[in-house]
């Protein structure tokens, strides 16, 4: 059988990096898509991922323009063959409370963290449910389950990303497609580094295991889901949030 070619939106970011090197290392053929031009950041993505430079590649994507996607999409397919995983690690933040929150705030975070996966999904589920095979997970966060102070925008588009997961995931899974979302609380990553420290000194104080989370911590479960036989778990929602936000 050809190897799996896995397709991961904000793949040279904190999360999407790990995410793309464990991808890799379960045998898939990985693009790591991100914004482009970015020389710097594209180095250091690349020496990061050196022992697995045979299995991941970057390509160029602006997941917040549907265009650009079907692009992209094509241009993977051309040169890899189909995308059979998608990954939609791609995200930002625009945090300030509601009472300053700038309509373009509001926009950029919907369209790319939400937007962003409805302008993904859209041009890979048609092909995935006619082969009969497709992994689809979708990185939301415990802030979309909980609400955070600041984040009226981002706790929005995360809750959203996890409504379209289960519509999804029930229109195509008669079809060998599976479409879930990953949870994750707060990772050591750029965008947590950007949290001012005194509040996110807060913030750790408050999970239970004491400590940011590792983002090979959730790069892990994102690997199992994509798994071909994690066939049966579709429509859900796995924390990995280090005991932030219990539920059940
Ligand atoms: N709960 C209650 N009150 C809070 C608060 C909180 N968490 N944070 C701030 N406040 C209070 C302040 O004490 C202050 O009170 P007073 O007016 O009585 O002095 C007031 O709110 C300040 O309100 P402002 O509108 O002036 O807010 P600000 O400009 O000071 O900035 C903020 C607020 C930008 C939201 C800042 O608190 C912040 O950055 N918070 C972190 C938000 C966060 O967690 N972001 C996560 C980013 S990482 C991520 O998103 C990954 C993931 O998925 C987990
Ligand atoms: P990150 O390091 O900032 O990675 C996100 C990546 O997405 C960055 O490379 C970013 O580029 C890229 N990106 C931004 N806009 C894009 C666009 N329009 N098209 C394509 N790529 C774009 O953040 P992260 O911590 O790895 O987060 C990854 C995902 O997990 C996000 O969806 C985030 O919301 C979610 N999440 C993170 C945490 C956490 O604690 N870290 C917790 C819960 C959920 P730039 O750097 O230029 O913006």
């Amino acid at each position: 059988m050809n190897k799996r070619v896995a397709l991961v939106t904000g793949g040279i970011g904190g999360l999407g990096t790990e995410i793309c090197k464990h991808l890799a290392r379960s045998g898939r053929i990985v693009i790591a898509a991100d914004l482009g031009s970015r020389s710097e950041r594209q180095a250091e993505f690349n020496l990061d991922i050196a022992e697995l430079a045979a299995h991941i590649f970057f390509e160029p994507i602006n997941v917040g323009d549907f265009d650009a996607c079907t692009h992209a999409v094509k241009t993977i397919e051309g040169k890899y063959g189909p995308v059979e995983i998608l990954v939609n690690a791609a995200g930002i933040t625009r945090d300030t409370t509601l009472r300053k929150m700038a309509p373009q705030q509001w926009r950029e975070v919907l369209d790319i963290n939400l937007g962003g996966v409805f302008n993904t999904c859209r041009n890979v589920v048609e092909s995935m449910s006619d082969r009969g095979f497709g992994r689809i997970v979708n990185i939301s966060s415990v802030n979309g389950q909980t609400g955070q102070f600041g984040q009226t925008n981002y706790s929005a588009a995360k809750a959203g990303m996890h409504g379209f997961t289960m519509a999804l995931a029930r229109e195509v899974a008669r079809k060998g497609v599976t479409v879930n979302s990953v949870s994750p609380g707060y990772c050591r990553t750029a965008m947590v580094a950007a949290i001012p420290e005194n509040v996110r000194n807060q913030i750790i104080a408050g999970i239970p295991v004491g400590r940011l989370g590792e983002p090979s911590e959730v790069a892990r479960v994102v690997d199992f889901l994509c798994a071909d036989d994690s066939g049966f778990i579709t429509g859900a929602n796995i924390p990995v949030n280090g005991g932030y936000f219990m539920d059940f």
